[in-house]
């Protein structure tokens, strides 16, 4: 058998590589603590369940949907983003659903980048920004985003022959893996950025609803210079605990919008019929609960202490589900990573998975109950 030279370009997905790992361990009777995949513990508002149980039962909920999506969905995904953030957008010409915001991060490298040409990514970032780009065998260059600079990238650092080559931006806030949130006015240096250098931006604002205190998270669309020369994707999967639906939106730039479309035609058929509809039911309603923000922050809380008393100290994040966590000996983000499942059987990702700027750190994720998590830490405790 002969497979394409481009997947020896293309690794395992850092989840995939360790829910096999944790698979196999707990199959030896080991009892794995897994800190590895920020996959919501909690479950959706029943609510929602209903209405999907209710939707599957119509006749035409198992025919062939359309990428376009039916307008009633992307009217309210409009609706949506006029209430919640303030941004009127078309809905025929500037909505697109998505089978999840990966599969729209992974198919818009594909849509914008050739072959030579190249990708600005958040480092670290969300793997599949680095992914996309080898899939569509073009090149990334990392925008650091250091913890001196606040997890923001330093546009300046941008050489003028990598910003000329540079066709996509990419970066998301609040920030997988650093609990980062955007500065304020870092939408408008990427638009006027983007402007001058003929750049598509993608703002990913899959932890839209995971801000801990003060001003809700807001959208990159609404500065009208990034709206100008960007898209944003809005998941579904954090916001509402249900990250197996596989529900997103592309939304902003029309031709952007039409070029992610024309090529999702080739490759998906659209999102199953029954979840547009829920989806077009809960994107109006106001009293469906978002995350769990109050038990993530209770997480968030006790995770930081008890790390500070095992000699792990690490600042609470802003947002998102995550503690981004210096690595407290010598070695590097694998080895103590590694170390730690061997030893403690707690599952942590290795820092390096989300770029070469997450060296020196491992990430956890605020994704199981408070005991499990104390657990987990005074595992790690005993083998420092
Ligand atoms: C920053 C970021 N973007 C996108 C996603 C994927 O979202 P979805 O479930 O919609 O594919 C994740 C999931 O962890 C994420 O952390």
């Amino acid at each position: 058998m002969q497979f394409s030279d481009r997947m020896d370009t293309i690794p395992e997905y850092v989840v995939a590589r360790l829910n096999r790992a944790i698979a196999e361990a707990r199959a030896r009777g080991v009892d794995v603590i897994s800190l590895g995949i920020g996959d919501p513990d909690l479950p959706p508002d029943p609510r929602l369940r209903e209405r999907l149980a209710l939707e599957v039962q119509r006749d035409d909920a198992a025919r062939y949907p359309t990428n376009h999506g039916e307008p009633a969905l992307r009217e309210a995904v409009a609706d949506y983003y006029q209430r919640r953030f303030g941004v009127s957008l078309d809905p025929a010409t500037e909505v697109l659903p998505l089978l999840g915001a990966k599969e729209g991060l992974a198919h818009l490298a594909t849509a914008i980048l050739d072959p030579g040409s190249l990708s600005l990514i958040a480092d670290p970032g969300y793997p599949v920004y680095a992914g996309g780009p080898l899939m569509a065998g073009a090149a990334s260059l990392p925008l650091p985003l250091l913890p001196e600079n606040g997890y923001q990238p330093d546009l300046g650092a941008v050489s003028a022959e990598a910003a000329a080559q540079a066709r996509l931006l990419i970066v998301g806030y609040p920030n997988n893996p650093t609990g980062a949130i955007a500065r304020p006015g870092l939408f408008g240096e990427l638009g006027a950025f983007a402007n001058q250098h003929g750049i598509v931006l993608c703002h990913d604002n899959a932890y839209a609803d995971l801000v801990y205190d003060g001003e809700p998270a807001p959208s990159a669309l609404a500065d009208p210079s990034f709206r100008a020369h960007g898209i944003e994707i809005l998941s579904l999967s954090k916001s509402y605990s249900i990250p197996g639906w596989r529900i997103a939106f592309a939304v902003g730039n029309p031709e952007v919008i039409a070029t992610l479309q024309r090529l999702k035609t080739q490759i998906d058929s659209g999102m199953f019929p029954a979840l547009q509809r829920t989806a077009t039911w809960l994107l109006g309603q106001t009293d469906i609960a978002g995350p769990p923000l109050a038990t993530y922050r209770a997480r968030r809380d006790l995770a930081c202490t008890r790390l500070g008393e095992i000699g792990m100290p690490v600042a609470p994040p802003a947002g998102a589900m995550y503690l981004w966590v210096p690595v407290p000996t010598n070695e590097s983000s694998l080895a103590f990573a590694d170390r730690v499942f061997e030893q403690a059987a707690v599952a942590v990702t290795p820092g390096n998975a989300y770029g070469a700027a997450g060296e020196g750190f491992v990430r956890m994720a605020l994704t199981i109950p408070e005991d499990r998590l104390a657990e987990a830490i005074e595992r790690i405790g005993a083998i420092l």
